[in-house]
């Protein structure tokens, strides 16, 4: 299933030229299953066709305020909408929005609707520090609405560089996923790792392995639309970073170990995803190692198990999932790593099978409890497992207290 299907959202336009990119965001938004409703003001459609959007969304595009014969469009659309986006939102639509007029259609709609609004005002940076504007998005924070920060960067032709970007479409679907999404995870800190690392023989060649970060990925991103403060320890990964969680690059297993302490004296859950290498170069050689007649040989030497050592600086009632990759004997060798490494649950696949495990987009997993309990998940996309597994984490951590709150 799409994320979004079944879900009605209202974009709402306003004339800035950003107003571009809403089209993208309008395709993705579709795309990712959603009734995508478009409201634009006046000024919008100076920038961009209501016909681009209709194209994309199929669905009408909605202009005026009392449009001949749909006197209650903004009642009707205010009460359909499972989520109101407004991006670009203008300085303009920002300070009607916070004093609560309703001078045209989607000014009308943000009154009229209980539906969690999502803004991401966008302008000139100039426009943007104005201390007007910054009070008018701190009042709108204060009456419930989300509003994002604008992005550093360029600016319209001419305009140079500046705080005043919208951010990119991609982020703002995040931002509509977290609207959309119970908050279970509010007031949570939660640690994922994701991907291999990296360990240098030489100047340029590596020890690692096929992972690709992308179970990773998901799990901190499905655990930020949550609620959750996410910190993401990442290794280098195939696929994109996701938006939201606090990003931490690292390279190598020692530096992953270091950045998981640092991470997790203050976390309710850890969620180990990565594939770290298990062995460095005994010594790291200062030149490329010459092709010669002989192969040469690498000593290895082992790497800290990060997993294993995490648990002296986490705080006890705290989460603790790691993932076990098996070729053989997996359940027997699952249950001892969730022993050996005081985990509350071990997720487990197979190194063997094509279609799930390391590098690949889909996964058919157990979660092994400490209770001993054994669920079998079929073949599903990562992205859906991560939501089952962070199920099974919430239904763990209500027994908990959150660790900042004690
Ligand atoms: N892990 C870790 N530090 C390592 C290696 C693994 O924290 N140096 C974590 C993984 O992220 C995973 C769990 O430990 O959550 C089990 O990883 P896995 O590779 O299945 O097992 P290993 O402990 O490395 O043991 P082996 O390779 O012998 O099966």
């Amino acid at each position: 299933m799409r994320p979004f299907e079944g879900r009605r959202i209202l974009l709402g336009v306003t004339g800035g030229i950003a107003s571009y990119k809403s089209a993208w965001l309008a395709r993705l938004l579709s795309q990712e299953g959603a009734a995508v409703d478009v409201v634009m003001t006046r000024t919008a459609t100076e920038f961009i066709a209501p016909l681009t959007f209709e194209a994309l969304t199929g669905r009408p595009v909605h202009t005026a305020l009392l449009a001949q014969g749909h006197a209650l469009d903004h009642i009707k659309l205010a009460r359909q909408a499972h989520a109101v986006v407004v991006a670009p939102a203008t300085a303009d639509f920002c300070a009607r929005a916070a004093h609560g007029r309703a001078d045209d259609l989607l000014a009308a709609i943000l009154l009229a609707t209980e539906a969690r609004v999502l803004l991401v005002p966008t302008m000139n940076d100039h426009m943007w520090a104005h201390p007007q504007t910054r009070l008018n998005s701190e009042h709108l924070r204060e009456i419930g609405y989300t509003v994002l920060n604008p992005e550093i960067g360029a600016l319209a032709a001419g305009e140079g560089s500046g705080e005043g970007r919208m951010p990119e479409p991609e982020t703002i679907v995040a931002h509509v996923a977290r609207l959309l999404e119970d908050a279970s995870f509010a007031g949570r800190n939660v640690v994922v790792t994701a991907g291999p690392t990296r360990e240098l023989v030489d100047p340029v060649r590596v020890l690692s392995n096929r992972s690709s970060g992308r179970m990773g990925v998901a799990l901190a991103a499905a655990a930020w639309r949550r609620g959750a403060t996410v910190t993401l320890i990442a290794g280098p990964l195939e696929v994109p970073l996701p938006a939201g969680p606090k990003v931490v690059r690292v390279e190598t297993t020692e530096e992953m170990s270091a950045a998981v302490n640092a991470a997790v004296g203050t976390a309710d859950v850890l969620v180990m995803a990565a594939a770290p290498a298990d062995f460095r170069a005994a010594a790291t050689a200062s030149d490329k190692i010459k092709k010669g007649a002989s192969s040469p040989s690498i000593q290895l030497a082992p790497t800290p198990d990060i997993l294993r050592e995490s648990a002296r600086h986490m705080r006890a009632g705290a989460v603790r999932v790691g993932f076990a990759l098996e070729s053989h004997d997996g359940l027997a060798n699952a249950r001892h790593k969730l022993e050996s490494k005081s985990l509350d649950m071990i997720v487990l696949n197979d190194a063997l099978e094509p279609d799930a495990g390391i590098g690949v987009e889909t996964n058919r997993v157990t979660i092994i409890s400490r209770d001993g309990s054994e669920e079998q998940i079929p073949l599903m996309l990562k992205r859906e497992i991560a939501d089952i597994i962070l199920d099974r984490v919430r239904d763990r951590m209500r027994l908990e207290p959150a660790a900042h709150r004690r």
